[in-house]
């Protein structure tokens, strides 16, 4: 199997994310992680801390952790790579999935979006739920790798990491 990217907000990463990153390496030969400068969310960390995470915590020479701006599939043509890797967690992500696929096919028929299913320890975890935990000072540990953590702690105070 090629390289697939696998995009994303992760502000911040969470160990739902890694799973997926993880399994994504048993069924493809690599794995652009892909930070996506996207304006119209506000995000809590820049995209150079969200990547120096990814970084840190998939050490794997398969991983390429790189930034983008603009269409996903421009990207992806840019880099080369005609596989778009998402995590499905529960049937309220299908919809957004969806649409988002088939108007990146449309866009780009040549690209394939493939998703897999989050590993089950993770289907409650994403990104937009850890922020509000942290910042609300409750525990987020098991839910992110160590180097998130530690920086949700500098953030909100120890209490974030129980
Ligand atoms: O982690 P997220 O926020 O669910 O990731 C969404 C992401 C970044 C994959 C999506 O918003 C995206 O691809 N953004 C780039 C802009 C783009 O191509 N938009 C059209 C997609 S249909």
């Amino acid at each position: 199997m090629p390289r697939a990217i696998y995009p994303g907000s992760f502000d911040p990463l969470t160990n739902g994310h890694l799973s997926l990153v993880q399994r994504g390496l048993e069924m493809f030969d690599g794995l652009v992680v892909a930070v996506a400068q996207n304006q119209t969310k506000t995000a809590l960390f820049t995209v150079e801390e969200r990547k120096q995470f990814i970084g840190e915590a998939c050490p794997d020479p398969r991983v390429e952790v790189d930034g983008f701006e603009g269409l996903l599939v421009d990207y992806a043509r840019r880099k080369g790579v005609s596989v778009i890797l998402r995590g499905l967690r529960a049937i309220s992500d299908f919809e957004y999935e969806f649409q988002m696929a088939n108007m990146n096919r449309k866009l780009a028929p040549k690209i394939e979006t493939v998703f897999m299913m989050t590993g089950e320890d993770y289907f409650y975890v994403s990104s937009k739920l850890v922020r509000e935990v942290a910042s609300l000072g409750g525990s987020v540990k098991g839910l992110v790798p160590p180097n998130v953590l530690r920086k949700l702690q500098s953030k909100f105070g120890k209490s974030a990491g129980g």
